[in-house]
């Protein structure tokens, strides 16, 4: 078992930053190789969650905290690009039928694992290639962190695939690092700006809930938005 002690679990990250930045797909490049880099990410890190730059070990606060003015009541959910499954498990704990989705196999086998008995239904897709039926399917598409980790002009093509997800009147949840629109960003990841999250609105959907909060880390802050967009009924 790895040692989950909080100087031994950072210490153990902090060098998979370091080995993982290093290889090809880790700073950027095409998607053929970001793709690979993820699916080298989890196979790596061989069952310890320290090796894996992005996961908590635990839903992220921000979805719980919508999750609790917001319970699900039986609709279905979608968890986008899931990683490790805490926050499809919230998702299905918070009431919603979920299904969740992960281009990486690596991850859904471990998702699967730690969560024996889950009712989520995990799936290994690519974002842009994910099954017809799933169009115009879903109550509630939930995106944490996914579109910040794609470059142009998987990016947009991932916009579009999300909005086209939704059921009428289905809600579309984005938690997401954000920068200044005309800021550089020096990814991965890299923070989206005000044009780029919004432009759910030019698709159809309505932005109905903005918040904007930053994550403090030792010597920074890290700007972030929790937006809903809603398609019309
Ligand atoms: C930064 S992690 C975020 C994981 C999770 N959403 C979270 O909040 O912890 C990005 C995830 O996107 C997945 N991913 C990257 N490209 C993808 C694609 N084209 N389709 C589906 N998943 C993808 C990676 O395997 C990785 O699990």
């Amino acid at each position: 078992m790895p040692d989950d002690r909080p100087d031994a679990f950072l210490a153990r990250r902090d060098a998979a930053r370091a080995r993982l930045d290093d290889l090809t797909g880790g700073k950027g490049g095409s998607s053929a190789d970001r793709a690979e880099w993820f699916r080298t990410v989890y196979r790596e890190a061989a069952g310890d969650t320290a090796a894996v730059p992005w996961a908590d070990g635990k839903a992220k606060q921000a979805l719980v905290d919508w999750l609790a003015d917001h319970p699900g009541q039986g609709q279905t959910a979608l968890d986008v690009a899931c990683g490790l499954g805490d926050n499809a498990q919230a998702l299905a704990e918070a009431g919603y039928t979920t299904t969740a989705f992960d281009l990486a196999p690596e991850a859904i086998d471990w998702a699967r694992s730690r969560f024996p008995g889950s009712s989520v239904r995990y799936v290994a897709a690519d974002l842009i290639e994910l099954p017809p039926d799933w169009s115009g399917a879903f109550d509630l598409v939930h995106e944490c962190y996914t579109l910040q980790a794609l470059q142009e002009p998987l990016r947009s093509r991932a916009v579009d695939v999300l909005a086209g997800l939704l059921k009428p009147a289905g809600r579309l949840l984005l938690i997401s690092r954000v920068r200044a629109e005309g800021a550089a960003s020096d990814g991965p990841p890299w923070p989206l700006s005000p044009s780029e999250w919004r432009r759910f609105e030019s698709l159809g959907l309505t932005l109905v809930e903005a918040t904007s909060y930053e994550i403090t880390r030792p010597g920074r802050t890290i700007p972030h938005v929790r937006a809903v967009f809603a398609r019309p009924a």
